[in-house]
């Protein structure tokens, strides 16, 4: 079965999360990676109890304060970092095979998105800086309902915009919990396992789990 959409998550899944502290991996020190996993863990942290509290603060600022919260647990990572690895954050690298997978399913007559809990300023930024703006067709930003995943108002806002059932819709992912709301809202989900993380969530489990995005193909 041809989907009549393909929609991908941006962080983790399009876009690699963990370039902005590679690309500053000499300066920041042996505590690089751990850094960048708490960084990531607390900018999400953040977005699930805002949406919890009804509180929301756009995802830029989530992750300006996060990027704070990391500096203070690694006391050795030099605070003058802050600017360039914002910087870097905003122009993240995407995964290599991304150009060339998007192309090949724009060119079968796929229409493609994005559906993000980024900003669309952030969304815009990244998309440009990674020449993506000739496939996409379409970027959704939770900014619209002003919550976050795993939230159906933000998986409704495809639908909704192009008149499409959850199941003509193929959701992208990395992120399992993600996958999760996205199953859960009816979507058909692909979860991209990039990192060979143990499955979870059983009840809301995805249609297919690829390790890249590589052997995703318009029809299956
Ligand atoms: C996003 C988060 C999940 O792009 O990274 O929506």
């Amino acid at each position: 079965m041809s989907h009549a959409a393909y929609v991908f998550d941006a962080y983790g899944t399009l876009f690699d999360v963990h370039a902005a502290v590679r690309r500053h991996a000499a300066e920041i020190g042996p505590d690089g990676q751990a850094f960048s996993e708490l960084w990531r863990a607390k900018q999400l942290e953040y977005s699930w109890v805002r949406s919890l509290m009804g509180a929301y603060q756009d995802f830029w600022q989530l992750t300006e304060q996060s990027l704070d919260y990391a500096f203070s647990r690694f006391p050795s990572a030099d605070r003058k970092l802050r600017k360039p690895l914002l910087d870097a954050y905003w122009t993240l690298d995407c995964y290599p095979e991304v150009p060339a997978v998007l192309k090949g399913l724009k060119e079968r007559g796929a229409r493609l998105a994005i559906l993000s809990n980024g900003s669309p300023d952030m969304l815009a930024a990244a998309v440009h800086n990674a020449a993506l703006e000739i496939v996409i067709d379409d970027v959704f930003s939770v900014d619209t309902v002003k919550t976050y995943k795993a939230a159906p108002a933000v998986y409704d806002l495809v639908t909704t915009r192009y008149r499409l059932y959850p199941h003509a819709v193929s959701f992208q992912s990395s992120n399992r919990w993600d996958i999760a709301g996205a199953t859960k809202f009816g979507f058909r989900t692909v979860w991209i396992n990039r990192a060979d993380m143990p499955d979870e969530y059983r009840d809301q489990g995805p249609a297919l789990i690829l390790p890249s995005l590589e052997s995703l193909q318009f029809g299956i």
